[in-house]
């Protein structure tokens, strides 16, 4: 497995291919990434518009931020041409979705292999079916083979209500066991893992809640519905002033002649070993490539 360069991916956007008014907004929005839906944001009878608007948009002006395409399932009537136009639209990412085991991910690289696709087009994995949940630990290995484009698991958590039945319940409770696992699934494969939507968009309170709890989870940032949700979820999932001030302390304590290659040091009356300073030289250069781009 070899260490990905880190990307922030706070806040992750999706857009509906279909909708016009969302694409001619794109220059202006603030996201790490957005994510151009084929699948479920779009009815039908429009995929196939939906994909040539995809196309002409590539074409005329790429989104600034990272960008995915959703594709519709390759099982689908759609996914293979949707799988096909993404590759020539040369996105950073494609997002499969109703992934459920390591086989589906290997059909779609195996597909982008024989196109001769760049090894730098990744694979996003939607983790949205009851069976995607229990063979998670396939996912994370598949992640680990040297080759594998497999780059970000997504939390699809209306698909998992649905599928389900489950009532998530208050601070979703019911829903963040399976959320966990993706995060711990994530981590196996060196993956990024991303909390599902929130899709009552005008409560900003109970959206800056979900965002606190999605990282305490360990989520590398959020997927949003609305523009509304990109500021919050950006600061969010940036460090917090109070974390980069106590990384900086533990970078200093090591640094410091007296504690010159010691394993272990007390930093106000707490224990603070060489895995702390790991922690805290990995969130100090988190911040830094998030003010390198820019926001
Ligand atoms: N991306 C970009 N722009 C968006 C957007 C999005 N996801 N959602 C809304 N906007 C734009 C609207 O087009 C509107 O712009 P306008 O003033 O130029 O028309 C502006 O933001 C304000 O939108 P608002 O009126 O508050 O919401 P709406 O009723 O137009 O849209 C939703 C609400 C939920 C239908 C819309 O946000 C949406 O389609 N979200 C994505 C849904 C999706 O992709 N689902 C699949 C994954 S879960
Ligand atoms: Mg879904």
């Amino acid at each position: 497995m070899t260490a990905r360069p880190f990307r922030p991916r706070r806040s992750v956007l999706y857009v509906p291919a279909s909708n016009d008014r969302a694409l001619a907004k794109l220059a202006r929005l603030d996201c790490d990434a957005v994510i151009l839906d084929l699948e479920d944001a779009v009815a039908p009878d429009d995929k196939a518009a939906a994909r040539e608007r995809l196309r002409d948009l590539f074409a005329e002006a790429r989104p600034g931020c990272e960008t995915v395409v959703r594709i519709n399932a390759l099982s689908s009537a759609w996914g293979t041409e949707d799988l096909l136009a993404a590759r020539g639209m040369r996105p950073d990412a494609i997002l499969l979705p109703k992934v459920e085991s390591a086989r589906d991910i290997a059909d779609a690289a195996e597909a982008l292999d024989e196109t001769d696709a760049p090894a730098g087009l990744r694979l996003w994995a939607m983790v949205e079916t009851p069976r995607a949940v229990l063979r998670l630990d396939d996912l994370a290995e598949h992640a680990r083979e040297p080759h594998s484009r497999l780059d970000c698991l997504v939390a699809g958590t209306n698909d998992l209500v649905k599928d389900t039945g489950i009532e998530p319940g208050p601070d979703r409770r019911h829903l963040v066991p399976w959320l966990m696992q993706i995060v711990l699934a994530a981590r196996a494969g060196g993956l990024d893992a991303l909390d599902g939507v929130s899709n009552d968009f005008r409560d900003t309170a109970a959206f800056a809640a979900e965002c606190a709890a999605g990282r305490a989870m360990g989520f590398d940032g959020k997927t949003l519905i609305h523009p509304a949700q990109i500021a919050p979820a950006n600061a969010a999932f940036a460090p917090s002033q109070s974390a980069l001030a106590e990384a900086r302390a533990v970078v200093e304590a090591f640094a410091g002649p007296h504690n010159a290659g010691r394993g272990v040091v007390v930093l106000e009356g707490r224990m603070v070993e060489r895995l702390h300073l790991e922690q805290a030289e990995r969130l100090l250069a988190k911040a830094a490539r998030i003010a390198e781009a820019g926001s």
